[in-house]
């Protein structure tokens, strides 16, 4: 067997399956058996596929396709692999499409855009090449560098109807993606086996663990690889089935799915964000949330009444906390069933007009189940009577689509699959009549991976005892029971892939295909139906945040992490996993604050809040019974609250046209430094510390009981904008800043950018119609640069660049004798009054200025002397024509 032997770094498991193989049956597998040694890589398998194994090309179709055949062992262990497959490339700009499958497999019916990238300057080239035995296997090369990004020659290609597996060697070991999980680095660890499963789940997360790899809410198999000279590539999976992914010290990467087809799209970048912009471009691109959802939110689940709600929400605006947001959760239902008005809450139609006079906006919770209490007399649905079937598409003709999850009793779940549009129509009229009687302005789904509250159908056990009751007969044991169920079953409350979910044998897609293929496309359907819901109850953008996402649900909602904890470790890898979701298109996206679930205290609270301040959805959020956190109940944390909600306040206009950008363009909004330092390895690891955009940095603090945070700076001119040193300029490297619980968070803003702010408010309203500010950062060279997307903030066209906006491209800069300001702009709006610009604040200034002389646009503009100030120590030139 020794032949066979490949590095004890680069194998591909042959026993995935949770019972681990003894030496005898790893062989009748056809496989090689080897004991790690001591020193070998944390959960090296011992059992794993010959370099052989795969399948070798019969023809060339021409066209890019391939036909390929199955020839050499060892077979299959969880089924007969298909034979023979067909292998297409297509290229779309840049980006590489490359599926292995055939016709008859599942693919998800995502309807994307598959637009190519802008830059299409750098691209990457398939190459086939031959292994072992002839065995068929390929590269991926960046043409300019020859650099080999994808390698097969590993071996371990399978494709059986219910098993496949490929497998390749990576260039490098710097690999960021993959979701839902929670990641407790951002960079993923090659230095050993770790297998992340992707499905949908309501497992919620779990950062306490020294290794949580348990799959999460959403699906996201895509990863962004920097290879060894900076270059940054994105790969995407498009496959909906139970799938997952080891990560190995070779480094390689084994990818198993247990359905559909591989579809990998290869997006060339070179950077990483244009990896992201052509990820964006071919999944689609984010919605642009109302400019109102991107001010502070207040939630909890567990208010007794309105009185309560009411009586939380002034105590926060009293505090002059910046509020824009009251969400209600399921309490505001009667017993918990959507569409509803609970007892206490009678009087919440005119509570949602009192906070529409505050400038207050209101959203609310919706959960996909639908009671009707008839099931539980029909413990199959395809005994219901037709008629009670027709309410429910989803569960129409299946045998097993019922579950039990909010109201808490036996409950259908719709179709949002349904292509007739059935099932879509009457969810947007139930939306469209709620309104009507309680005018919301944004929408929350949870539940919807789906989660229920016991596995499979019907609460209670059957009749063997047992709460699994999906496996009614022989054909339906396929999917509830398959050969490999992959590893996102480990934990779970019953070892099954339908722990906690419904079966997967229930129908779906108007009775054509089944659960098992679709599940976690759920939240996905739902936040497509959920999104022209919204549209057509409320005529206006506001926001929908999902608590389950596929590939391309940026298109239709946010998200937030989840259950967290209140704990530090929920606070640090919630840093991680808004980068991510900004990674997979999803860039409204933040964790609750304070944490969900336990009992939060003072000090984290606060600092969670000075770390929530910067993320695009922030919202402080608990669980029923917990005591209160609201930033009103602790001094310092209402002052910590306002001090860094203010700055977001200020800064609105930046935040909001970052998100334009990633709407039309395709771009992240919260980065990670080696986004804009790729070829600065230290920045890779660097995950406790974020970019808005390219132009501000923020290094919270995420430990208790310390006063400075030290933190990371980029070759290149950093300026603070804390109140004790603005504008002092932070040397690269390491530093200890300043991080008190009563100052601003830690915030440094880059040389060469202009950043438009607005004097800020406590509501987003009130902030729009304050004057404009611009913060002027002088940079390693000559020019400064930014822009403003500005319009009314809610209007929503079919598409964003219908939107009357105003649109400002800003440039600053300087020579021995001069120093200028520019901005062009161009609108579409002709009857609208924009603020007046009052205040330039250039930092990094290093003339005396004459106050008599400053030109905009070649304008002479007049100064207040009396609030403008230069200083040549901190080198900070304050301009205000203020009176
Ligand atoms: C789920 C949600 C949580 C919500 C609760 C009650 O656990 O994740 O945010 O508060 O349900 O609706």
């Amino acid at each position: 067997s020794f032949a066979f032997s490949v590095d004890v770094r680069s194998r591909v498991d042959c026993s995935p399956d949770p019972h681990s193989l003894n030496e005898q049956k790893c062989k009748s597998r056809g496989c090689v058996w080897e004991f790690p040694q001591v020193d070998a890589p944390k959960e090296t398998p011992p059992c794993y596929f010959p370099s052989t194994t795969g399948y070798v090309k019969t023809k060339d179709l021409g066209n890019g396709v391939l036909v390929l055949e199955k020839q050499n062992g060892p077979l299959n262990p969880f089924g007969a692999d298909i034979s023979p497959l067909k292998l297409k490339t297509h290229y779309i700009g840049s980006t590489f499409e490359l599926s292995i499958g055939n016709d008859d497999r599942y693919i998800p019916p995502l309807n994307l855009p598959k637009e190519q990238p802008n830059d299409n300057s750098d691209p990457l080239d398939f190459q086939e090449t031959s292994g072992t035995n002839g065995t068929f296997t390929f590269q991926m090369i960046r043409r300019s560098t020859g650099r080999i990004i994808w390698d097969t020659s590993i071996g371990g290609l399978l494709f059986a109807d219910q098993y496949i597996q490929i497998a390749t060697l990576l260039p490098s070991t710097n690999i960021f993606g993959f979701g839902e999980h929670v990641h407790k680095t951002l960079k993923h660890d090659m230095t050993r086996y770790t297998t992340w499963p992707m499905f949908a789940t309501g497992f919620p997360p779990d950062s306490g663990s020294q290794l949580s790899t348990h799959p999460l809410y959403g699906v996201h198999p895509f990863y962004l690889c920097i290879e060894p000279d900076g270059k940054t590539h994105g790969v995407l999976l498009l496959n909906s089935n139970a799938q997952e992914v080891t990560l190995g010290p070779a480094p390689h990467l084994v990818y198993r799915t247990i359905g559909g087809q591989l579809d990998f799209v290869f997006f060339a970048g070179p950077t990483p964000e244009a990896a992201i912009q052509g990820y964006l471009s071919y999944i689609g691109k984010p919605f642009l949330p109302a400019y109102w959802a991107l001010g502070y939110q207040l939630s909890r689940w567990g208010y007794q009444g309105v009185d309560e709600m009411k009586t939380v929400i002034r105590r926060n605006q009293a505090a002059g906390i910046p509020l824009d947001v009251a969400v209600a959760d399921i309490d505001y239902m009667s017993t918990y069933e959507d569409f509803t008005e609970g007892e206490k809450w009678s009087t919440f139609p005119e509570y949602a007009q009192e906070l529409h006079s505050q400038n207050v906006n209101l959203i609310l919770i919706f959960d996909p189940a639908i009671e009707n209490v008839s099931f539980v007399e029909w413990p199959r649905f395809d005994q219901v009577p037709t008629k009670i079937q027709d309410q429910y598409p989803l569960a129409k003709n299946t045998k097993m689509m019922l579950g039990n999850v909010w109201p808490e009793r036996n409950v259908a779940f719709p179709d949002f699959l349904d292509p007739t549009n059935k099932t879509e129509l009457w969810w947007i009229d139930e939306f469209r009549r709620f309104h009507d009687m309680l005018p919301y302005d944004g929408i929350w789904i949870d539940m919807n991976e789906p989660e229920n509250f016991q596995t499979g159908t019907l609460k209670g056990n059957n009749s063997n005892g047992k709460t699994l009751q999906c496996i009614v007969d022989g054909i339906d044991g396929k999917f509830d029971n398959p050969p490999y169920e992959t590893k996102a079953v480990y934990d779970g409350f019953d070892p099954f892939l339908a722990s906690k979910t419904l079966c997967l044998n229930g129908l779906s897609i108007r009775g054509t295909n089944n659960l098992y293929n679709t599940k976690s496309l759920y939240g996905w359907s739902e936040s497509r139906a959920t999104a022209k819901a919204h549209q057509s109850a409320i005529k206006k953008r506001g926001a929908v945040i999902s608590r389950s996402t596929f590939v391309s649900s940026g298109r239709y909602t946010g998200h937030w992490l989840g259950d967290n904890v209140a704990r530090w470790e929920d606070l640090r890898t919630s840093v991680i996993g808004v980068i991510e979701f900004n990674f997979f298109g999803i860039p409204y996206v933040g964790s609750d604050i304070c944490g969900f679930t336990g009992v939060t205290w003072e000090e984290l609270c606060l600092r969670w809040h000075q770390m929530g301040a910067f993320h695009s959805f922030s919202r402080d959020h608990n669980m029923h019974y917990m005591p209160a956190q609201d930033p009103a109940v602790w001094p310092s944390v209402t002052k910590a609250a306002k001090i860094a909600l203010t700055f977001r306040y200020r800064y609105l206009p930046y935040l909001y046209s970052l998100h334009y950008r990633a709407s039309t363009i395709g771009s992240t909004v919260v980065r990670p430094l080696f986004f804009e330092f790729s070829s600065d390895s230290e920045t890779f690891s660097i995950d406790r510390q974020f970019l808005w955009g390219k132009a501000l940095m923020i290094a919270p603090a995420l430990d208790p009981g310390i006063d400075s945070v030290h933190a990371y700076f980029p070759d290149d001119l950093w300026y603070s904008l804390q109140d004790e040193t603005y504008g002092k300029i932070i040397p690269p490297g390491y530093n200890d800043v300043p991080a008190k619980n009563d100052t601003l968070t830690p915030v440094f803003a880059r040389g060469g950018y202009i950043l438009p702010r607005q004097t800020p408010s406590t509501t987003t309203k009130e902030s729009r119609n304050n004057p404009f500010e611009l913060l002027v950062t002088v940079g390693q060279n000559s020019i400064s640069e930014g822009e403003l997307y500005y319009d009314d903030g809610v209007t929503q066209f079919d598409s964003i660049d219908q939107n009357p906006h105003f649109s400002f491209n800003f440039t600053y800069s300087y020579s021995r004798t001069a120093a200028s300001l520019n901005a062009r702009w161009s609108t579409s709006i002709s009857n609208y009054t924009l603020p007046t610009l009052d205040i330039i604040d250039i930092v990094g200034y290093d003339y005396t200025p004459d106050f008599n002389s400053f030109y905009l646009n070649g304008k002479r503009i007049n100064i207040n002397i009396q609030t403008s100030s230069y200083s040549p120590f901190t080198r900070r030139l304050f301009i205000s024509t203020k009176n």
